[in-house]
């Protein structure tokens, strides 16, 4: 090429959540009976939607609207009902214009990433959704600037790391948080949650809030939105329904901004989103649409509490197979639908492996990890693939120097999920034990 015409974040730009897909299809394509635990995608592994939710569905395909183009910010009745419902809460006050539709929140990331300026960095968790960490990188041309979820206090942040991070790095103009947090399934308090917020009031940043998962907590953790405790400070919640109802294949999300009018920089940063989107001309319009009638409908509260209900129930069991084993740490999740399952500090090194019999599937792992990132936890994700079929996600690739892996509470079918994790739990310490001395 005459010029260079890589962009200098294309390094930043990984996706092991996906990437691991296509190296566990030629696995697959061996004959290896796979267990897809790395996607968090509710239907792919056998949850069903709700007779009542798939006839608004289908009214909606009935309609001719539906396959209309909708206003750039989206549906205006839409954005009106969910702006009525923040306002409700008593927090934030916001209008419908205060809202802009996205194609799904990953289109969302990107463009909110994307157009802030070079110089302009947001911290975020460690670990991170990689979305969120990929697309701030990618913005900055550099790695990300990350605080860090500490097992040792159940993955909660420590405010002071923050506020020492933000005081001493004056590149830092917000501050993200996932709440529900993928990948570690931890959920903040509203004491956290205001400690955030009052850092970026003292030091004059936007807090961006991703909140997919807000309606999915459980085990008393409490569902305090951004909202909630976002005061007259600038903010920004993303919020979807892949997860909720759940319909990831809608692509569909959405981004409320609270606090507009107390930054015209905040307010112009708001606004060149809405151009962006215009470009685009709209997100998608039918799940717009039936965004009020379903969650309007008297049913969807029920809906929730027993979707939540059913994570906690998975979560308890996973952690009741998996807590005895030694050599790892598992912290119950408290919202969303992860675990992550840490490592206890060099416990897992390079010479370990893990039995597979057949040789095809041996040698195709083995280049994987010739190939691979020299973190020891993908060697780890490669044996558990080539043994067992189970596909998992390494821990160091949600941008993170601790080693473990993330696995779904997704599995519907009772009998296999708790077949994959005392699966799981055997073949950690058989992988331990393999250790070359
Ligand atoms: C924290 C978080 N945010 C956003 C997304 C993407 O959501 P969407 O399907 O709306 O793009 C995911 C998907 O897994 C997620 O875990």
């Amino acid at each position: 090429m005459r010029r260079n015409i890589v962009h200098i974040g294309a390094g930043e730009l990984t996706y092991a959540i996906r990437e691991i897909v296509e190296q566990a299809g030629r696995i697959e394509a061996l004959g290896v009976d796979m267990s897809w635990e790395n996607i968090g995608d509710p239907i792919q592994k056998g949850e069903r939607i709700p007779d009542w939710i798939k006839d608004i569905v289908a009214d909606l395909v009935r309609d001719d609207a539906s396959y209309a183009y909708c206003p750039t910010r989206g549906e205006p009745a839409t954005r009106e009902f969910l702006a009525t419902r923040v306002t409700a809460r008593g927090g934030a006050r916001i209008g419908p214009d205060d809202i802009l539709f996205f194609n799904g929140l990953g289109d969302a990331v990107s463009k909110a990433m994307g157009f802030l300026r070079r110089e302009a960095r947001v911290i975020g968790p460690s670990p991170a959704y990689s979305t969120h960490s990929s697309a701030e990188g990618a913005h900055a041309g550099d790695h990300p600037i990350t605080y860090t979820l500490d097992p040792d206090r159940a993955w909660q942040p420590d405010l002071e790391e923050i506020r020492q991070k933000v005081r001493y790095n004056p590149a830092i103009a917000g501050i993200l948080l996932i709440n529900p947090d993928n990948p570690t399934g931890v959920v903040y308090s509203r004491d956290t949650l205001e400690g955030v917020v009052k850092i970026a009031r003292e030091f004059d940043l936007f807090v961006m809030c991703d909140e997919v998962y807000i309606n999915i907590t459980y085990n008393g953790a409490p569902a305090v939105h951004l909202s909630d405790v976002i005061g007259d400070v600038c903010g920004l919640s993303l919020k979807g329904i892949s997860k909720e109802i759940p319909w990831p294949g809608s692509r569909c999300g959405w981004v409320e901004f609270y606090n507009q009018d107390t930054d015209p920089i905040f307010a112009r940063f708001a606004r060149s989103l809405v151009d962006a989107k215009m470009l685009e001309v709209c997100s998608t319009t039918l799940p717009q649409r039936a965004i009020p009638r379903i969650m309007g409908d008297p049913r969807y509260a029920t809906h929730l509490v027993t979707r939540a209900t059913e994570y906690k129930r998975r979560a308890s069991e996973a952690c009741a197979i998996l807590g005895p084993v030694p050599g790892i740490t598992v912290h119950e999740p408290q919202g969303a639908f992860y675990l992550t399952v840490l490592f206890d500090r060099d416990v897992i090194t390079g010479s370990m492996s893990l039995p597979i019999a057949d040789q095809r599937v041996q040698r195709v792992v083995e280049e994987f990890i010739l190939h691979a990132s020299a973190e020891p936890d993908f060697r780890f994700v490669y044996y558990l693939m080539g043994a067992t079929g189970i596909v998992v996600v390494p821990l160091s690739s949600f941008c993170c120097q601790r080693h473990g892996f993330r696995i779904t509470l997704l599995e519907c079918d009772d009998e296999r999920r708790r077949r994959m994790f005392e699966t799981l739990a055997r073949v950690i310490g058989e992988y331990q034990e393999s250790a070359v001395s």
